[in-house]
């Protein structure tokens, strides 16, 4: 019977983390992936993973798919608004199947904002649900991707000036591979029951650290332009962008704006097996992957 069982298995961080439980060398025979559509995961089954069913919308699917495991790992669903009920279905679930050690995939901790964001009302309302259920846990409290962060700043490359109304706002961005990294560590090493960790980046960089690195790797010249929301709105629209859309960009700054992903922690430093993804790699890969020619390192 499979001792650890990820959700979210065909998602991209589920995928990264099974992938370094392979690589931490266990067994494909002591794993389990859940997922919402079967024929997603062929490619768990042909590695001797045991593939089940598991959409959080269905409280008696999850029962099955998690009977029989010791640990499991809950990945956030991506269902903004849903989210308080999905992740209390499989919570509920594994308290019957009888899971001895249960990790969640949270949110940084973002300080005196956070009670404004939906995202944290729903990771923190998890959080609860998971302390209560009396299965020893793992709270993960992951921080923004970095390549989420990076995104902006790899696609103004083209343009050779990269508009932020960030300014000089730290983040504590980390690369989504860590981030697996970590939560792998937690399913198959001793010590991390009733534990809370913030998974960041070890130190803050800002938009001005980032376009340096990422200019100095693609060999290309960009420059940093911190503009206000107004102006980063017109930037938009002027290149073509529709103004919905732009407003959802300027909008999805407002929480670095105010700082709320600025955290940093040595927690997944201590976690992983190895050195950090540092910005500079996390740059590089992204530019290998949308094609941008880099000079060797
Ligand atoms: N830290 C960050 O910057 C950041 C950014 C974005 C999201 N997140 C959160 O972290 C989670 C994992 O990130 P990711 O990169 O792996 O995102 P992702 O690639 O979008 O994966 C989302 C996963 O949630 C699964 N899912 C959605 N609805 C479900 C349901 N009803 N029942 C069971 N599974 C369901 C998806 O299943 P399918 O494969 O079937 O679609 C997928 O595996 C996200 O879901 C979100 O909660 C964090």
């Amino acid at each position: 019977m499979p001792r650890i069982t990820v959700t979210g298995a065909t998602g991209h961080l589920g995928t990264l983390v099974i992938e370094e439980l392979l690589r931490r060398r266990v067994p494909p025979q002591d794993l389990r992936a859940t997922v919402r559509r079967v024929e997603k995961a062929a490619h768990w089954q042909e590695k001797g993973i045991d593939v089940r069913p598991g959409d959080f919308n269905d409280p008696d699917a999850l029962k099955h798919a998690f009977a029989g495991t010791e640990r499991l790992l809950v990945i956030s669903t991506d269902a903004v608004g849903q989210r308080i009920d999905q992740h209390r279905n499989a919570v509920m679930a594994a308290r019957e199947a009888g899971v001895k050690h249960i990790a969640y995939t949270s949110l940084v901790d973002q300080g005196a904002g956070e009670s404004d964001s939906i995202l944290a009302k729903e990771h923190r309302a998890t959080e609860v649900i998971v302390r209560e259920s009396g299965i020893p846990y793992t709270i993960l409290r992951n921080t923004f991707y970095a390549e989420y962060l990076l995104a902006p700043v790899v696609q103004a490359l083209d343009r050779g000036v990269c508009a932020s109304s960030v300014g000089d706002a730290k983040m504590g961005g980390a690369a989504r591979l860590d981030m697996a990294a970590a939560a792998a560590a937690v399913l198959i090493e001793p010590g991390h029951e009733n534990k809370i960790y913030e998974i960041t980046y070890p130190r803050a960089w800002d938009y001005r650290e980032a376009v340096e690195i990422v200019s100095r790797v693609s060999g290309r010249h960009l420059e940093y332009k911190p503009v206000s929301p107004e102006e980063l709105t017109q930037i938009l629209q002027g290149a073509g962008v529709p103004a919905e859309t732009a407003r959802m960009i300027v909008g999805m700054e407002a929480p670095l704006r105010a700082g709320h992903l600025s955290k940093v922690t040595p927690d997944l430093e201590r976690m992983l097996d190895r050195p950090v993804t540092s910005l500079e790699q996390i740059a590089r890969q992204m530019l290998a992957e949308t094609q941008v020619q880099t000079p060797e390192p």
